[in-house]
């Protein structure tokens, strides 16, 4: 498949060495300008354009900026493509939105009324890069990691499950983009290293009032049975 970034950090480039090892061709951008991703983009094996050629390029489209910058995507060349949301929310890094703080949205609801007519999936903002790079595994092994998705498309999702597989991952459908607070920042599963059995064990636990501190996932023995 094409795969593009809006994005050439830490997030893009730890998906983009799994998605060219997994044979697919990727295509990187950043707010600097095509110049800047030469060198980066030829050790990573993949394209680099301007955030317009990228948004052209992919079939599926990840949004890997910081969450603030989310006003600055294209909105009609991606209507009716699959955009993968992998934000997250630091008010320190973002500034203050409210209705983030107050938990009365997702971010990728915040997201949605941007690009009303994007196919938009949450995928990939529940594990750190570093987990990222090292995590993947080939289909069943007895190891292998699941991560949380959501999305109000289900064609997309399907997609979804199985790029996300393709990368190494076992994928647990979380339900609708408005349900993706259940594994946005303090929450459970946020981060934390689960297989698939136990991540659906966790997202069926969440309550609105379930909270865990930042940083949980550092924490020896936060992994539940
Ligand atoms: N790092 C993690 O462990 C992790 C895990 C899960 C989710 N996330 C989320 O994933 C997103 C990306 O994180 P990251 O760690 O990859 O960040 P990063 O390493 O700081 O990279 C951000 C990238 O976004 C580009 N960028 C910023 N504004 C842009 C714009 N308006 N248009 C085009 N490109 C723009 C930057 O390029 P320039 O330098 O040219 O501006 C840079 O290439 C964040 O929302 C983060 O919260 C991160």
């Amino acid at each position: 498949m094409r795969i593009s970034f809006i994005g050439a950090g830490a997030m893009a480039q730890a998906i983009t060495k799994h998605a060219v090892n997994a044979g697919h061709d990727v295509m990187i951008s950043n707010s600097r300008g095509t110049e800047t991703l030469r060198q980066q983009s030829k050790t990573l094996g993949c394209k680099a354009g301007t955030v317009e050629e990228v948004v052209a390029f992919g079939e599926i489209v990840f949004i890997a900026i910081p969450l603030a910058a989310y006003r600055s995507i294209p909105v009609a060349p991606l209507v009716d493509k699959i955009v993968v949301d992998l934000l997250n929310y630091f008010p320190h890094r973002d500034g203050h939105i409210p209705e983030l703080e107050d938990g009365e949205i997702t971010t990728s609801e915040l997201v949605a009324r941007h690009l009303p007519l994007a196919r938009i999936v949450k995928a990939f903002n529940a594990i750190t890069v570093e987990d990222l790079e090292k995590d993947a595994r080939p289909a069943s092994s007895p190891d292998r990691r699941a991560l949380p998705i959501c999305g109000d498309n289900t064609e997309a999702k399907k997609v979804m499950i199985d790029l996300m597989d393709q990368l190494g991952f076992d994928v647990v459908d979380g339900g609708l983009l408005q349900d993706s607070w259940k594994f946005e920042r303090f929450r459970p599963a946020y981060c934390v290293p689960l297989n698939r059995i136990k991540l659906e064990k966790v997202l069926s636990r969440t309550l609105r009032e379930t909270k865990v501190p930042d940083g949980y996932w550092l924490t020896p023995g936060s992994i539940p049975d």
